[in-house]
């Protein structure tokens, strides 16, 4: 039988001799029957080192906001590494990029630039350690916050360790993590502003900052309920802790304001990434001047060699612009193209009996796999999710879906981008038929 991946499966077995369990990214490594190789990519459209074709929903994790290799962006790049990548020193880009995240971005009257947003969260939760001499900070459970020892903990547990639902845990998912690190959080759930009450009382005095995803996109895709930001907000005001919204998917996707503007809230700290650089490696905190008081007067170390490098600096410039360009007519255009996906997806399950749940804004939505005789319905929170998500049943109709040329993300999530157009989403549905039928006739439970 010819294998479908078969330079992709020939690459990977050689990658495995070098590096270091043949991916550079763990995650990389649930992409089924194979992780693939890519030769290039343009708009929304992905290729394969075996021929194949793909309208990418996956998008760089969500960083390809502007479709993949787009024009303007490769000469602004070009052009700026003609004239050098690097200089560990000041440049007039870096205050124009500045300049437009303020113009863009209520909360932004300062900024700081790193190189990944997994650096960002470390330098939010250290400032805001010492802005107010408190140790702890809250997260909510399926929450992620980058790869780092304090961005993890109590992400994602599996059922026989989530702690009572007043006290989850703070397990974290890797191995070799500082014991200590652990201590220094208190862990609540999403998406329950009475719950946040208690934790935060229970806690009262002793927590430096709230973190959260404004829309939760690591865990399906869950936007805030009702008074859920509004208490986050309401709780900082009177505790005197910094809300910190980790912005890192939903920003300039909800628009050039973010999810904060689209959803009506100004956080103290903004962490930012992914769409900020469009796929180079850029990222940024933003957030109220006397939040950053103490990297302003220097007693918060803050560094890298390759922060606001000329580089990334140029491609980031060249992305804010974009979206600026947009005006009101972003989110709006790629709301409408998601919600259409959505919805010819949500009809194709019925016809076909998978029950698969599309849960979000559109822009960004989460394709829910429901176990056997699980509740419909919207997914509020991590627990939920894990109790109600089919994860094997999804793997499948993923590579059904992926063998029929539409690449979604290995754990359910679709982004839209800025590149997809009307009839791409036609094409994709088209597509989604002749997988999901095969799927329908395939899928065999365990
Ligand atoms: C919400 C959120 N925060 C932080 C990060 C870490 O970003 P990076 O992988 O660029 O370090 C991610 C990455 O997916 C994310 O989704």
């Amino acid at each position: 039988m010819s294998d479908r991946f078969a330079n992709s499966r020939r690459l990977f077995e050689r990658a495995q001799r070098s590096i270091a369990g043949g991916v550079n990214s763990g995650i990389r490594k649930m992409e089924q029957p194979v992780p693939l190789y890519f030769t290039h990519g343009q708009g929304c459209r992905l290729f394969d080192v075996d021929g194949h074709e793909y309208i990418d929903f996956q998008i760089g994790q969500g960083a390809i906001l502007y479709g993949h290799a787009p024009a303007g962006q490769a000469a602004a790049i070009a052009a700026q590494a003609k004239l050098g990548v690097h200089w560990a020193a000041q440049s007039e880009l870096e205050i124009e990029v500045a300049e437009r995240l303020q113009r863009m971005i209520p909360g932004a009257e300062r900024v700081r630039f790193n190189n990944s947003a997994t650096e960002v969260v470390l330098s939010a939760l250290r400032l805001a350690r010492a802005h107010t001499g408190r140790r702890l900070v809250l997260k909510f459970e399926g929450h992620y916050h980058g790869w780092a020892d304090e961005g993890l903990v109590g992400f994602a547990p599996p059922a026989d360790k989530w702690g009572t639902e007043e006290e989850p845990t703070r397990l974290h998912p890797s191995k070799g993590v500082i014991p200590e690190v652990l201590d220094q959080f208190v862990v609540a759930r999403w998406n329950d502003p009475e719950h946040l009450r208690r934790r935060v009382e229970q806690y009262r005095g002793q927590i430096a900052a709230i973190i959260f995803e404004p829309v939760l996109c690591n865990t399906g895709c869950m936007e805030p309920v009702p008074g859920m930001v509004q208490t986050i907000r309401e709780l900082c005001d009177r505790d005197g802790m910094l809300m910190i919204a980790d912005e890192t998917i939903t920003g300039f996707r909800f628009g050039a304001g973010c999810a904060q503007k689209f959803l009506g809230f100004v956080p103290d700290l903004t962490i930012l990434g992914k769409a900020i650089g469009g796929g180079l490696p850029f990222a940024a905190l933003v957030g109220k001047e006397s939040a950053f008081q103490k990297i302003i007067s220097g007693e918060v170390v803050h560094a890298g060699t390759l922060n606001g490098n000329p580089l990334c600096l140029a491609a980031a410039k060249w992305c804010l612009d974009e979206v600026l360009a947009l005006g009101d007519r972003h989110p709006a255009t790629m709301v409408a193209h998601g919600q259409r996906l959505m919805a010819g997806l949500t009809e194709m399950a019925r016809r076909h009996n998978i029950p698969l749940q599309p849960q979000g804004p559109g822009l960004v939505f989460h394709a829910a796999m429901l176990k056997p005789g699980a509740a419909t319905g919207p997914i509020r929170s991590y627990r939920d999710y894990a109790r109600r998500q089919d994860a094997p049943r999804w793997v499948h109709l993923r590579r059904c879906l992926l063998e029929q040329g539409v690449r979604a993300i290995e754990r359910g999530l679709w982004f839209i981008s800025l590149a997809h157009r009307d009839a791409d989403i036609t094409e994709a549905l088209q597509k989604a038929e002749v997988a999901f039928a095969r799927h329908a006739t395939e899928w065999q439970p365990a």
